[in-house]
């Protein structure tokens, strides 16, 4: 594990491609799945492990994000990383630090309203590891769909000398067919409420069978996905839309295979995303 960049930039001299996995720790099955993509396709791959606190809200929750570097590195290096970069905030964050990296529009919608500041702490952070790790390809997930679309605007603004990977969602086990997204969050879950936040997936699913059904009505198919969500009390939802390539919702929805179905809600205290494709297929 390296905590120094330049000793990681030295480490990775004639190691040819580079792959890698930005993640902020406390590693599952979705982010071992990004590890393994990465290893298929590249020399060498570094994972990133950083609780970045810039892109926290000043009531989110920076301080009991859950930590645990050694089961990390556990997991890293059974799905095939090379080095591990576990940069300390004064690497990151020097006195002096102030520059920020906003990506306006694709940043204002969805969790960007919800989370004033927050693309800007990923955008900022990513193209600093971005810059630190030099890698050929950067694999993010598509759980944050919304995130991927930041950083993809950011790299193609900026001229970032990087291929952006994106990876399908891991969901829990149990249920498969309507399994909980994999998120670091949702140790903050119990079992039982986990089970009850598959209402998101399920919600999810309905507006797909609708669309499947033939219903191109955005309003129609976000209603058989609240239809849904009705069903359990204890989810305050926040948004749920049908968004085209560019996270714009408009009124009918035209063929495009980008068109994403997100959804974000609080359950028990626990601010949860989901998306799927509009087309199952
Ligand atoms: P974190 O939430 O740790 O996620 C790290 C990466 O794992 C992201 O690309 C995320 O989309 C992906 N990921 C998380 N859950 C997943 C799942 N169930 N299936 C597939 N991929 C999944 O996202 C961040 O950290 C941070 O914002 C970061 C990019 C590291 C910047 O700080």
């Amino acid at each position: 594990m390296f905590t120094d960049p330049a000793e990681l930039r030295a480490a990775l001299q004639g190691r040819g491609t580079v792959g890698f996995v930005p993640t902020m720790g406390y590693l599952h099955d979705g982010h071992a799945t990004l590890m393994r993509w990465a290893r298929q396709s590249c020399d060498t791959v570094v994972l990133s492990i950083y609780v970045n606190p810039l892109q926290f809200g000043p009531n989110e929750d920076y301080a009991s994000y859950p930590r645990d570097l050694e089961r990390d590195l556990k997991v890293a290096r059974s799905a095939g990383v090379d080095f591990v970069f576990a940069p300390s905030d004064a690497t990151m964050y020097p006195p002096g630090f102030s520059t920020r990296v906003s990506v306006n529009g694709v940043s204002d919608t969805l969790d960007g309203l919800s989370r004033p500041g927050h693309f800007t702490g990923v955008a900022t952070v990513v193209l600093k590891l971005l810059n630190l790790v030099r890698p050929d390809k950067v694999f993010l997930g598509e759980k944050d769909w919304q995130q991927v679309a930041v950083l993809r605007r950011m790299i193609t603004d900026l001229n970032v000398a990087v291929e952006v990977v994106g990876v399908p969602t891991v969901r829990s086990e149990e249920a498969a067919s309507l399994g909980l997204a994999l998120s670091s969050r949702n140790s903050y879950l119990n079992e039982e409420q986990k089970a009850r936040a598959t209402v998101l997936s399920r919600a999810l699913r309905a507006v797909q069978a609708a669309y499947a059904a033939g219903e191109r009505d955005t309003q129609a198919l976000k209603q058989a996905g609240l239809n849904v969500l009705k069903t359990e009390p204890d989810a305050q939802l926040d948004y749920l839309t049908v968004v085209d390539s560019n996270l714009q919702e408009t009124p009918r929805i035209a063929e495009d295979p980008f068109n994403r179905i997100l959804i974000a809600a609080r359950m028990f205290g626990v601010r949860l995303i989901d998306n799927m494709p509009l087309s199952a297929n």
